[in-house]
């Protein structure tokens, strides 16, 4: 049994001189993410009882109604965040803008603090997704141009499903995975109250039979997306040559959380109920933490056409397209929006 403690140590032990400091603040941050996470799902066992349930009364820089949990998962991130001295600022789904942290901080942290609203009140999954990047003002105040880097800038990015059981899976960039361990997911022991290690090197098939779409949207679809979906319901009988099966968790975590276990292919694509959102899935604290975590799983990450963590952010409320998972079932999208 090897504990997120025990894991993180041997990170520490393993790092070299030049990227000790670095893997270090990540590791302290993720820590911090991974005790607020405990504190939510432990709100979310109580239910009603914890008076987590129904409306916050507000609404948030998207327009949307907040649940009250998603105010307070967001306030006790915040708190916790900016708290830790390596985070120089955060950025929420919840916060109209940047908030700054630690002015010494080498990191700034990007949340969706409570992912997949519509399910808190009927006891279905949700969770934190978060994304972490340098900071490269150190000693002046954050404000929002800070955040707005690549996917590719990445230095970790990951998740929390409050399901059936809790878990956190993340995954470090390329260069500071220094023991090539990929994407982890670590299981919440209720018995310790410790995260446990239970896979590494998470690997998605190329191919699939398995497919998430909100298609109640099928009418404000582009027509290459309605093709697309066109032929998987024709089944083996079809062009595709097989039949395919539906699964919609409503929380995207759930939704690539599946994906990174069995395989399959998620879609958010782009609509036309209104012409001025690129999609309903956010770019900075939702699209590009879950890019980082399929790609590094052997999957791929599009907005349909082109490859989501190479957009150059311009907002950090921004929406995209979102079609990932199995390559090869990617691919076709992709070849359909280029015929
Ligand atoms: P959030 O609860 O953070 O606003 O995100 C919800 C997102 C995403 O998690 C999920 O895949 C999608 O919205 C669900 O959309 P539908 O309401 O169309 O099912
Ligand atoms: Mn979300
Ligand atoms: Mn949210």
């Amino acid at each position: 049994m090897t504990t997120l403690n025990d894991y993180f140590q041997n990170y520490l032990t393993n790092a070299s001189a030049t990227n000790k400091t670095e893997i270090a603040a990540v590791i302290n941050v993720i820590d911090t993410i991974t005790t607020v996470g405990k504190e939510i799902t432990e709100l979310l066992r109580k239910g009603a009882l914890a008076d987590i349930h129904g409306e916050a009364g507000a609404e948030n820089v998207q327009g949307e109604q907040q649940k009250k949990l998603d105010v307070i998962a967001n306030d006790l991130l915040l708190d916790a965040l900016t708290a830790n001295k390596y985070c120089a600022g955060v950025a929420s789904e919840e916060l109209d803008d940047a908030t700054a942290a630690n002015d010494s901080g080498e990191l700034l942290v990007l949340f969706d603090p409570l992912d997949g609203s519509s399910n808190i009140d009927i006891n279905m999954p949700t969770g934190t997704i978060f994304s972490i990047l340098p900071y490269h003002n150190q000693g002046q105040s954050v404000s929002n141009n800070d955040f707005l880097q690549k996917g590719t800038d990445q230095l970790a990015a990951g998740y929390l499903l409050y399901g059936s059981s809790a878990m956190l899976a993340f995954t470090l960039s390329e260069i500071l995975d220094i023991n090539n361990d990929g994407v982890v997911m670590f299981s919440l022991n209720p018995s310790s109250g410790e995260f446990e290690l239970v896979k590494k090197n998470i690997a998605i098939e190329e191919n699939t039979k398995e497919y998430a779409i909100n298609a109640s949207n099928y009418r404000h679809w582009l027509p290459p997306m309605q093709q697309y979906i066109d032929e998987i319901l024709a089944g083996s009988t079809g062009p595709r040559g097989k039949n395919f099966n539906t699964r919609w968790v409503a929380a995207m975590v759930g939704d690539v959380h599946r994906i990174l276990c069995r395989g399959g292919i998620f879609l958010y694509p782009k609509d036309t109920k209104d012409p001025s959102k690129a999609g309903k899935l956010r770019l900075m604290y939702e699209a590009n933490p879950m890019s980082l975590l399929i790609e590094r799983a052997g999957g791929a990450s599009t907005d349909a056409i082109n490859r989501i963590m190479d957009y150059a952010p311009t907002d950090i409320h921004q929406r995209v397209a979102v079609v990932l998972g199995a390559k090869n079932e990617v691919l076709h999208v992709k070849h359909l929006h280029n015929l």
